[in-house]
This record gives C-alpha cells, structure tokens and sequence, in this order.
C-alpha cells in the first residue's frame, strides 16, 4: 500500500469515528470522548483534507454541523446560515489568524475587537415580527432547526416582545426592525444544574452529567411544561436577519443594541483596539474561568467590523471574521481504584469512584460522582479502569467513561450492594426510579447527612459543627435528630474525643444561638422533599411559623409560587408523618419554633387580607383597573411602587422597571393566574 492510500484509509476511519462521536454528543448527548479529543480529531480530518481537496465528500463530517432534527419537531429552515467557529488553542494561533487576515484584507489593520465568552451551551435562533417572538429554533445542521417555540417561550430570559421597556430613557430605546432573527446561547448555571441534580437526586429521579447536556435535555423536551420546569437561560450575541428597519453594522454596537431591546448579553463583552488588548483580557478569563456563574469553553473574538468580517468570507462554516480561544481542557484520564457507594440524606445510594489522584484544571482530584447504577452498567465502567475525568466549575468532577482500549483483562466489574453500607439494612428500588434506598429512617449515614443540611449554611447555620463531629455525635448515641442537639450537655461533648471546655462551649454557644434563626432557615434545614432555600422563605413568608403552616390545606399550598401538586402534596406528606410529628414537638419543647413577624395570617373570605401587591404591565384578559378591584375584594392592598414591603408583584406581558426592581429585592413575581389561585385558595 503507498503512503497516499494509507492516508485515505485513515481519513475514512477518522469520518466515521467523527460521525460517531458526533450521533452520541448531539442526538444521545451522551459523549464518550472529550471535546479536546474530539476537536483533535476534526483537526486531523481538516489537514487531510487540506492537503487533498480532491478528497472531499459532501458527507465529510467536516461538511456539516451538528445532527440533523430528531423526529418530533417540525423543522424550520434558518432565514440565513448559522455558522460555527474555527477554533484556535493558543495566543499564537490567535495571532496567525490575524496576520492571514491582513494578508487577505488590509483594512483590518484598523478595525477593533470585541471579546466574548464562548458559552458552552446550545444554539438558539428567535424570531421575531413587529417584535413579537413567533418561532425559536435549535441550530440542527446550521440550514434547518428544529421548532422548539414552545420550549423557548418557557426560559424566563427570553424576551416575548422587544423593545423590553418603552419608559426607561424613551429616546433611547431602539425600534427593531419588523422581522429580526436573533442568536444566542441557551445554558444553564452550574448552581441552579447542581441544585436540579440534587432535586433529582434526592427523588431517586436519574441525573445530568453536566450544565450543557442539562440545557441541551431540557430544550428538547417534547413537554414543554417539563423545559418550564429546568432553570434554562440565554445569552445573545448575534443578528442573523434583519427585513424592515436598520440594524448596526459593528459588533460591539450589536450587543448594546441587544442589550437596549430587552436581550440578555454577557456583561463580560469587551471591545478593544488592538488585538494584544484583546488577548490580554481573554487570558485573564481563561485563568479566572470557575470563577464564572456559568461554563465556558473558551473565548470568542470577533472582527468588530461586521461588514469588513462578512466581506472577508467563510472557511467552510466558519467564518473568517472570528475565532475562538479554547481553554485547556478540564478532563484527564486516571485509573479508577475503586467504586465506593455513598448514602444521601434520604436514603438514596450514590456510587462514586476513587481515583488515582490526579489533577484538573490547577486542582487535585481524588473522587468523582458516578450518578448512579444504571450509568455504571451503562458505560461498562469497572473497577481498575482508566477513566476519563471531567471537572465542570464547582460542581463535582465525574467519570465520562472508561477507555476500554486501556484495559488489560484485569479489570473487574462493580456489583451493585445488596445492602446499605451503613447500616447493613436490604435496599430498596422503587418502579419509576433509577436510584436504589436505603429505607431504614435509623440509618446512620442518613442520620448524619440529615444532621449535616440542617447545620449547613442556607438552614441553621451552626458553625464549628463539621461532618466530623456530627459522625461523633450520632456514633456516640448522643443525637439521634436534629433536636437532639439542643439538648446536648457539657458532658456529653467532653467525653467525646478532641474535645475541651472551650471547644465544647463554643459549640454549645453556636447551637444556642441557632434558635433564633428565622422560620425559613428552619424549614429548609427540615429536608422535607422539594423545599429547598428558595421554597422555604416563600412558604414562610405565608405562613407566620410551623403551626399555622402544618394546618395549610394542599391546595393553598398548590396556590403559591414555585409549588406544584407534586411538591404540595410531599409537604403534606411530611408532616402527617408521626416520626416528623414527633420531632416537631421536640424542637418546640426545645424553643426552636420561630415565628415569622412579617407574614400576616389570611382572614376567612378575605385570602388576601394583609398583602400589599403592585402591578405592572399588560394584563391578559384583566385591566388594571379590574385588577386592582379584584385585589380589594379580596382583602389586599393595592400600591405604586415596588418596595420591601411589597408582598408580590403582578406582572404582565411589557412590565418594565418595576419587575427588575422586584426581583432585586426578591419580591415574588405572579401572573393573573397565580392571582386568581391565590385568591380562591387562603
Ligand atoms: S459566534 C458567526 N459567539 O460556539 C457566528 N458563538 O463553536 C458564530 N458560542 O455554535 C458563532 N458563545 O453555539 C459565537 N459569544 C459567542 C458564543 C458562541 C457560544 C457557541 C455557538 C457556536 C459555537 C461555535
């Protein structure tokens, strides 16, 4: 065979490894290599290619993007391609980029940058006509997307219409044009990804891997009610089509303009003159990448001339006028040692691995989450492998999946525990559910998870009082629950190990003053399914303490915000329950029962009785008029303007200053619905 034809076949194989990688990532989201891995590999095919033009099939996979639609959406064709990036992974190929565009086109020489994260999340493309959202789509192959209007209307940072307010600075705010197609990056931040992942955890419900392969699940919903439900979000930075009006003709203005219409647009965006300037603030970004609320991949820089970048044209999909600065990547391969198995605090088994140590991005990595059985079973993971590891911003790195090629015959397979690791209790599997239980309430382990959240700092915050000593605590027989704690006595604690007389009274003193905490720290720190932080606070803003809650109906509890039947009904649930009754009543013996000053308890017939609302915006089917009547028979009061004391804001469609100032204050939002809801169930 000559050297040529062995080129050929490995360009064969490198195709129909790319289209693969490509089938798992885009239509399973379930990669089984890193991006790293995979943009090594699309490199390869490119220089081949470049090196033999003769070469290249229409189904090359570097003749495309993405996968095509899945079935289920109806497809949109885009009104102008959307296109992807070429990639560059240094400084250096930064500059090289540079130079062949002074080489094409001698007017860059004088054109500025802008600089933008690179979000690693999903395409999405917004219609919109006389600035009303009438479609979204997904990128599907960069030609045609899928129609997923009904999944984008959910995600909150949409606008529905632009200009977003008409108030604010009214000379200011532009006119779009009358059919405007706009891009942007649908994603979700890694704290609201690990808190859906907790939520899902703790329902033995199954897990994300990480924040993109969350969005991209979530976007693609056939439910649009289930996309509603995941904390999606978009960041936009682009114009694609503009039909009856101007649009800017330079990035940097694209992004204020976005900005001025009511588009979410990353406040990290720079513009500078020089590329140097623009390679130094991109640095630092690469540096201080976890630092971000959400993931990025690298970071985009643009020409900000838009029409000298449209007019120095595409390499394939890519066009010339941008690049993107990949970071280092955040995954390495190690040998998993073991699979130990860890349980929550209710009862739910989670698998981890130990790893040989090793480290990601500057940190050192020992354990990684495995999610559960089924994804162990499923990626054939086995003990003595080598595993791809993967660090995503704060959240807990996790095992893609073994490099079989590695293995060497004596790796072995991870059996599932029949029994809890802790208490040695059979475990239990309920239908519906990936996750296994442990279902002993007397667990241990799940005694001192129980005790761990409610110690933590979004409930009682009881500082001094680590992982450590409350494994002390309950293997000593002292606590049992959490209201043990507040019957602990100097005593008890010196007689455990480590401690003396300062030690144990400033435990004392610090468990001590937890009884002041309010009502929703208390209600968090309970674990009761479904309430977390931000539950808890809106519950105890209705509910003046434990008692009056305890006595709520499900359906007023269905009434409030962010409650569903589902959530409702597990509060009920909850303290129906005679162990829950009985703990209850300690911490009530024990004077942990706080009661909230600022809820006003509802008056029969009158269910909004001592709540002050505002309205803003558009109504539908209500005016304003009628609904501040509505308001009054009920009982509430109705004022101007947003405050502390404002107990909800209603919002229409077009709601202005009034609705940011409300969330900066964490006023609660309603809609005309909520407000009938509210009404008819206090
Ligand atoms: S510009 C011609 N800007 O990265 C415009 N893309 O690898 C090309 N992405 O498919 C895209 N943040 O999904 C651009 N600030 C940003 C971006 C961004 C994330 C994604 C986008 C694109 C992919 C290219």
């Amino acid at each position: 065979m000559t050297v040529e034809d062995n080129l050929h076949q490995r360009l064969e194989r490198l195709r129909q490894q790319i289209r693969e990688h490509n089938y798992r990532y885009y239509v399973l989201n379930a990669p089984l290599i890193s991006d790293a891995e995979y943009d090594a590999l699309m490199r390869e095919l490119r220089a081949i290619e470049a090196a033999h033009p003769e070469w290249v099939t229409p189904d090359s996979p570097s003749q495309r993007v993405g996968a095509p639609p899945a079935d289920g959406f109806a497809k949109v064709r885009h009104p102008a391609p959307i296109l992807s990036l070429a990639n560059a992974f240094s400084a250096a190929d930064v500059r090289a980029w540079y130079a062949r565009l002074l080489k094409l086109e001698p007017r860059v020489a004088g054109a500025g940058f802008v600089v933008e994260p690179k979000i690693d999340g999903l395409t999405v493309v917004l219609h919109y006509r006389s600035g009303l959202l009438v479609q979204g789509a997904t990128r599907g192959d960069g030609e045609v997307g899928e129609d997923i209007t009904a999944n984008i209307r959910t995600i909150r940072a949409v606008p529905l219409k632009i200009p977003l307010a008409q108030s604010a600075g009214a000379g200011m705010t532009p006119r779009p044009p009358a059919y405007l197609v706009v891009r942007g990056e649908a994603f979700m931040f890694v704290r609201d990804f690990a808190a859906l992942n907790e939520q899902l955890r703790q329902a033995g419900e199954r897990t994300y891997l990480n924040p993109r392969n969350t969005a991209a699940g979530s976007l693609r919903q056939l439910d649009p009610g289930v996309t509603a439900s995941r904390p999606l979000t978009v960041l936009t930075y682009q114009i694609v089509h503009a039909e009856g009006g101007d649009i800017p003709d330079t990035q940097w203005e694209t992004l204020n303009y976005l900005r001025a219409l009511g588009f979410p647009v990353a406040a990290l965006a720079r513009r500078y003159d020089t590329l140097e300037d623009a390679l130094a603030y991109a640095q630092t970004w690469a540096e201080k990448r976890h630092e971000l609320p959400y993931e990025i991949d690298g970071i985009v820089i643009k020409l900000d001339d838009l029409r000298l970048s449209a007019a120095l044209g595409f390499v394939g999909r890519d066009p010339r006028g941008a690049i993107a600065l990949k970071f280092p990547s955040q995954e390495v391969t190690t040998t998993l040692t073991d699979i130990r198995v860890n349980v929550g605090r209710t009862g739910v088994l989670t698998p981890y691995a130990v790893l040989e140590p090793v480290e990601i991005g500057g940190v050192r990595v020992e354990r990684a989450t495995l999610h559960n059985f089924d994804y162990i079973a499923e990626k054939d993971i086995r003990i003595g492998d080598r595993v791809l590891v993967k660090r995503a911003g704060e959240v807990i790195p996790y095992v893609i999946g073994p490099v079989t090629e590695a293995r060497r015959g004596a790796e072995r397979p991870f059996i599932p525990p029949q029994t809890c690791p802790s208490c040695g209790q059979p475990v239990e599997h309920f239908a519906g559910e990936v996750a296994w239980y442990c279902v002993n309430a007397a667990c241990p382990a799940q005694r001192v998870r129980r005790l761990e959240h409610f110690v933590s700092r979004g409930a009682m915050d009881i500082r001094g009082l680590g992982r450590r000593i409350v494994e002390q605590l309950v293997e000593a027989g002292l606590v049992e629950d959490v209201a043990d704690l507040y019957t602990l006595k100097k005593e008890d604690l010196l007689a455990l190990e480590g401690f003396a007389e300062k030690k144990a009274d400033n435990l004392l003193a610090a468990i001590a003053a937890s009884r002041a905490r309010p009502l929703a720290r208390l209600l968090n720190g309970l674990g009761i399914r479904g309430v977390g932080e931000v539950l808890a606070a809106e519950l105890a803003r209705r509910y003046p303490s434990l008692d009056a809650l305890m006595a709520a109906p499900q359906e007023a509890l269905e009434a409030l915000e962010g409650v569903g039947p589902n959530i409702a009904a597990a509060i009920v649930d909850w303290f129906s329950r005679p162990l829950n009754r009985r703990l209850l009543d300690k911490l009530k013996a024990a004077g942990v029962w706080p009661q909230e000053a600022a809820s006003r308890p509802a008056a029969a017939g009158r269910p909004l009785e001592g709540l002050t609302f505002v309205i803003t915006g558009v109504l539908p089917g209500m005016s304003r008029a009628e609904a501040k009547a509505f308001i009054q028979q009920h009982g509430g009061r109705v004022t101007s303007s947003v405050s502390r004391r404002t107990d909800y804001l209603l919002a229409g469609e077009n709601p202005g200053s009034k609705l940011d100032k409300a969330r900066a204050l964490g006023v609660p939002v309603i809609g005309a619905a909520e407000l009938r809801r509210l009404a008819a169930g206090g």
